[in-house]
């Protein structure tokens, strides 16, 4: 794993867009792992000002989570927040390509959904490229802190840490924040090929120093991405804060 600090998100975001570009252009019918929040908005920014230089026509996009209990058309719906951020201005078939887990229905709707949500990425031969936004308690997905390092697709309830700091996306009301999500297992994220977390802003030193110097512990998720052959943290100045060895690490300037 290795960490690259950046002086701002939108430098960050050009970096990862041309591994991006870069990676559809060798391989068209790519994987994309996709995640939601704040961390990636600069990231799809990007992506959608290179929409002409991107060709999307054969790529999947497998997002990460969802809320259980908020239906597609849901504004905080994570598939509401994919497409207003980026699939509503990239040319991809939204039905076929792109793909964020279901969170409405029974029990057995919500157990099928996993299963076919662990199908569609296996029947594409993987996930080459992952991005990632980490969670003030360094969860990735919603795999909060205890969640196994082999975990798969699953419905979790998600932790009220978790649910206070999100909700500032529903009117700051955390009544309205659902109790539960589906989401990607770190066994699942660990078999991406290639792996970006993003993280920006003071808030996230704790996390980011815990997950990159602290010891590999499933009390902290993103702490597993140390054993990762192939991921990268791409952080600015203020996520890097808490860190021990800030020297050790690569700094980009510009780009
Ligand atoms: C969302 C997701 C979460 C977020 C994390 C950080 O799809 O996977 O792990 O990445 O909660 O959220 P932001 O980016 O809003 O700080």
């Amino acid at each position: 794993m290795k960490v690259m600090i950046v002086p701002t998100p939108e430098i960050g975001a050009r970096i990862v867009a041309d591994r991006i570009e870069g990676l559809v252009r060798y391989k068209p019918n790519s994987v994309l792992g996709l995640a939601t929040g704040s961390s990636p908005i600069s990231l799809y920014k990007e992506l959608v000002e290179r929409s002409y230089s991107i060709n999307w026509a054969k790529v999947t996009t497998i997002n990460l989570d969802n809320y259980c209990g908020l239906a597609d058309d849901h504004p905080q719906s994570y598939r509401a927040e994919m497409n207003a951020n980026l699939f509503d201005h990239i040319l991809i078939h939204k039905d076929c390509q792109t793909f964020v887990p279901n969170g409405m229905g029974d029990e057995e709707d919500i157990e099928a959904e996993c299963c076919n949500y662990m199908s569609r990425i296996i029947e594409r031969g993987g996930i080459d490229l992952q991005i990632l936004g980490i969670g003030t308690n360094a969860h990735i997905a919603f795999n909060e802190p205890g969640s196994a390092f082999d975990s798969r697709t699953r419905r979790v309830e998600l932790d009220e840490a978790t649910r206070e700091v999100n909700k500032r996306f529903f009117g700051g009301d955390i009544t309205k924040v659902p109790t539960h999500a589906l989401t990607m297992g770190i066994g699942t994220i660990m078999e991406a090929r290639e792996i970006y977390l993003l993280a920006w802003g003071e808030g996230k030193a704790e996390a980011v120093a815990k997950s990159v110097e602290g010891p590999v512990t499933t009390q902290v998720p993103a702490s597993v991405l140390q054993l990762h052959q192939n991921a990268a943290f791409v952080v600015d100045d203020a996520a890097v804060l808490a860190l021990k060895f800030k020297d050790r690490y690569a700094r980009v300037l510009d780009f």
